[in-house]
């Protein structure tokens, strides 16, 4: 297969700006992203309402700076797919194209070329996560549906439950350090089935600045990321072993008590009751629902399991 990469000197000699029977002269060509397009990149992401802020936009390419592509025409960006590729494992995060130019095939064309970029690595599964009404569109490209997530916030001063009986714990919560987060990548992977080595390239690139953890001798038995936002915190990914209410509930206001105090997002897999309840039960209200997690990989992706009580804000972290 052709890498992106070649392609993209393809377009950069002009190849895709030569008409070919009079059809491509107007087509717009497609080149890897970088440093300069982001003011444009973020501009058309923002067109979608989505919530999404430059400083995210800028965090999802400096994680990868080699693999996220713009559709391009007389110096406008038009579309855009942005990715992570975290060694093994790579996550989707933006599929746009600008109104005005959907519906000519330039969305395929786009993720055909960035999956066969991804083909040519050491990449063994893409995944993203799909608006409802779009998830369809990815079926054509290998992608298969695993399960449904949902989007919970909470805004700055809701409190909880009153009953705070119920969310106090015994157990204890410490703030780890880097190193600390590094070693516990294999409970991550587990827990989200995805490769230790992708924890391993996160952590180290963009290191948390929260991340909880519950030891109990030397071994973990719970941990949550929390990420500190300009207007807003991440939560996740969060796993317990044996997850219950009470020590959960504890847990989340642990992490939560550190955050700057802004508004919190937090994902999780929607089957999961018992961390809607959580999140509910803490002052969190449901924003979006029916986003599908869809997969492309040779290897079966299992849903998230119950001891994961939230999943990261980009898909790995
Ligand atoms: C989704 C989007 C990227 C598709 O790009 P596009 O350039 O309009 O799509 P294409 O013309 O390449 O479509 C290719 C094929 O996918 C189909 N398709 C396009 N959008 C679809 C959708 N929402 N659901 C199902 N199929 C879809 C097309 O019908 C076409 O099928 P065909 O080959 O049988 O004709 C574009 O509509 C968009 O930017 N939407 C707003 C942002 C968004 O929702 N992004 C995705 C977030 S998960």
């Amino acid at each position: 297969m052709t890498p992106l990469r070649s392609m993209v000197c393809v377009g950069i000699l002009g190849a895709h700006h030569i008409p070919v029977s009079g059809i491509m002269a107007d087509e717009p060509s497609i080149r890897l992203m970088v440093d300069t397009d982001l003011d444009q990149v973020f501009s058309l992401i923002d067109q979608e309402n989505w919530g999404w802020e430059f400083h995210e936009i800028r965090r999802i390419f400096a994680l990868d700076t080699r693999n996220s592509i713009v559709a391009e025409i007389n110096g406008e960006i038009v579309g855009l797919i942005t990715l992570i590729n975290f060694g093994k494992t790579a996550f989707i995060v933006h599929v746009i194209v600008k109104e005005g130019w959907r519906k000519k095939r330039l969305g395929a064309r786009m993720m055909r070329d960035a999956l066969q970029n991804l083909d040519s690595l050491d990449v063994d599964n893409v995944e993203l996560h799909a608006m409802p009404d779009v998830a369809e569109f990815y079926t054509q490209f290998g992608f298969k549906r695993v399960e449904e997530i949902s989007f919970f916030c909470k805004h700055p001063g809701t409190s909880g439950q009153q009953n705070t009986v119920d969310a106090t714990s015994d157990a204890e919560f410490r703030l780890l350090d880097l190193e600390e987060t590094l070693s516990m990548s294999e409970c991550q992977s587990r827990m989200m089935g995805f490769h230790e080595s992708d924890f391993q390239y996160a952590m180290k690139t963009d290191p948390p600045e929260y991340p909880v953890a519950r030891l109990v001798g030397s071994s973990v038995t719970a941990m949550l990321i929390a990420r500190k936002g300009s207007e807003l915190n991440p939560l996740g990914p969060w796993f317990m072993n044996h997850p219950d209410k009470k020590t959960a509930r504890a847990m989340l206001r642990s992490a939560i008590a550190r955050l700057p105090d802004r508004r919190t997002d937090v994902g999780i897999s929607t089957s999961n009751e018992l961390a809607k309840d959580i999140f509910l039960d803490e002052g969190f209200s449901l924003m979006t629902e029916g986003v599908v997690r869809v997969s492309r990989s040779a290897r079966a992706v299992s849903p998230f399991p119950r001891e994961l009580l939230a999943i990261g804000h980009l898909g790995v972290i």
